[in-house]
């Protein structure tokens, strides 16, 4: 097959700072949502006191990066490296540690692109101000997000404000809501919410204002939601869980207001947020220079109608029920047309073209893969490699329908997977690996902490050598 990626199409690979870097309480870095919640996990699983430690390997790593041939690195600045309490004093030994990481990558020819808040709230705005509840909090996150402009923005050109909101925001966890009754929970969520999608606004506008050619965009969690039959009930249901888990977010970010859907969700739900009027004109500011899309599988879905056992308001926008009030409720489903890999999740490289074509055809704006990949507990072999054939050929059909995707019109930026070396996993820690590098460490047993280069490392050399004409 000949060439079939245009001349700069980006070939990256990415990250996020919790993660990857370790190094949690050094260099005067305060503890962040993230830290937090890993450590309630210490026991049970690797946290982010060391993670992949990058902190202390950066340098090797980037040479690795380059050794890949990577055009571009995502990563993610950590907030408390920057600001450790959040809105407080900088830490210039957290600015210098990112100054040396952007130039160390310009120079092996890799462009850094940055997300600003990778689920890695300041734990001190938790306790200053109840995080995201708080309008303060939106203050503190743009004025975070100016120092990094300021500071970073005469290298990094493309920047996304937050990772996967539409997501975290379902997360109790990582949102810090406690509310056990889940109304309330709900009515905080919206607010969190909304807060964010502000902050995300004022983010954007400062983007534009402090860097020269800045580009910035949201980085969404996407979802392609199948109707479980062609029943017009079902079809709707899974339209509905695409629009309350996804594109309520993206329609805020793009058009600066929510839906008619979502609105309506939050009305007839009672929780609608406050919103003061001069907020209009600041949202109008968050409209996408590029949609930065997450992608891992599909969902399915079928449509569950009101009664006495899901009544109004027991799980609603959590777990795997989606409350739609009277619209009647949306119920998750295993698809049967899709098989499971041997590792659990669902693989539907088909969804990836659906995906980038409905967002493309729905905003308009440029899209690049920040997120897609296979996780696996791979091992180590005797002959010291790591054998990941189940990621290359996932990877490969991921690829493909990239191309498919930019045939049918597509503009596709580049393509990023998840993850450029092994690092934590939210709640398998190092038991499910993504990397194309591995990571000699144990979930406790730090081991020698190598780098080791995994078969996939190989096969994605020579797809970046090639510009994608051999898969
Ligand atoms: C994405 C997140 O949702 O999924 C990443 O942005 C995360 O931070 C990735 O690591 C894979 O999820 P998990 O739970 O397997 O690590």
């Amino acid at each position: 097959m000949p060439a079939s990626f245009p001349k700069g199409f980006r070939w990256g690979a990415s990250s996020s700072a919790f993660q990857i870097e370790g190094g949690w309480d050094e260099g005067g870095k305060g503890p962040s949502v993230a830290d937090h919640n890993a450590f309630k996990r210490s026991d049970r699983q690797a946290d982010t006191k060391v993670a992949s430690d990058l902190y202390h390997r950066w340098r090797g790593d980037v040479a690795l990066m380059k050794e890949l041939g990577l055009g571009m690195y995502r990563f993610s600045i950590a907030w408390t490296r920057i600001v450790p309490d959040g809105d407080g004093e900088v830490s210039e030994e957290g600015v210098a540690f990112y100054d040396a990481l952007i130039d160390e990558l310009l120079a092996a020819g890799i462009e850094p692109w940055v997300t600003l808040y990778h689920f890695d709230l300041p734990w001190a705005l938790v306790e200053r101000y109840g995080g995201w509840a708080d309008r303060r909090c939106v203050d503190a996150f743009d004025r975070y997000a100016r120092i990094c402009f300021e500071r970073f923005g005469d290298r990094v050109k493309h920047w996304q404000t937050i990772n996967e909101q539409n997501l975290m925001v379902r997360v109790d966890e990582r949102m810090n809501i406690a509310a056990s009754d889940p109304l309330e929970a709900d009515r905080l969520r919206a607010q969190m919410d909304y807060h964010m999608s502000l902050a995300h606004a004022r983010a954007t506008r400062s983007c534009h204002e402090l860097v020269e050619g800045g580009l910035v965009g949201p980085a969404i969690s996407s979802t392609c939601t199948y109707p479980l039959t062609p029943k017009p009930e079902d079809v709707w249901a899974a339209r509905s869980n695409d629009y309350l888990k996804t594109l309520y977010n993206l329609d805020m970010c793009q058009y600066g207001a929510y839906s008619g859907f979502y609105m309506d969700y939050l009305e007839k739900r009672g929780i609608v947020p406050v919103m003061l009027p001069e907020d209009a004109e600041t949202l109008r500011h968050g409209k996408m220079d590029y949609l930065a899309l997450n992608y891992y599988r599909t969902l399915c879905a079928s449509y569950l109608p009101v009664d006495d056992e899901h009544p109004l308001g027991s799980r609603a926008f959590r777990g795997n029920e989606v409350d739609f009030d009277q619209y009647g409720w949306c119920r998750d489903e295993r698809n049967p047309s899709l098989e499971a890999s041997e590792y659990g999740a669902q693989i539907d490289p088909m969804g990836l073209r659906i995906v980038l074509d409905e967002y493309y055809a729905r905003y308009r704006v440029p899209i690049i893969i920040t997120e897609n990949g296979l996780g696996a507990p791979d091992e180590l072999t005797a002959d010291g490699r790591v054998h990941d054939d189940y990621r290359i050929d996932y990877l490969r059909a991921h690829v493909g329908a990239c191309r498919d995707a930019m045939r049918d019109g597509v503009e596709l930026m580049g393509y990023s997977p998840w993850s450029v070396m092994d690092l934590l996993s939210s709640h398998q820690g190092f038991r499910k690996r993504y990397g194309f590098i591995y990571v000699d460490r144990g979930e406790h047993d730090l081991r020698s902490l190598e780098r080791v280069r995994k078969d996939s490392f190989f096969w994605y050399q020579n797809v970046i050598r090639t510009n994608g004409a051999e898969l």
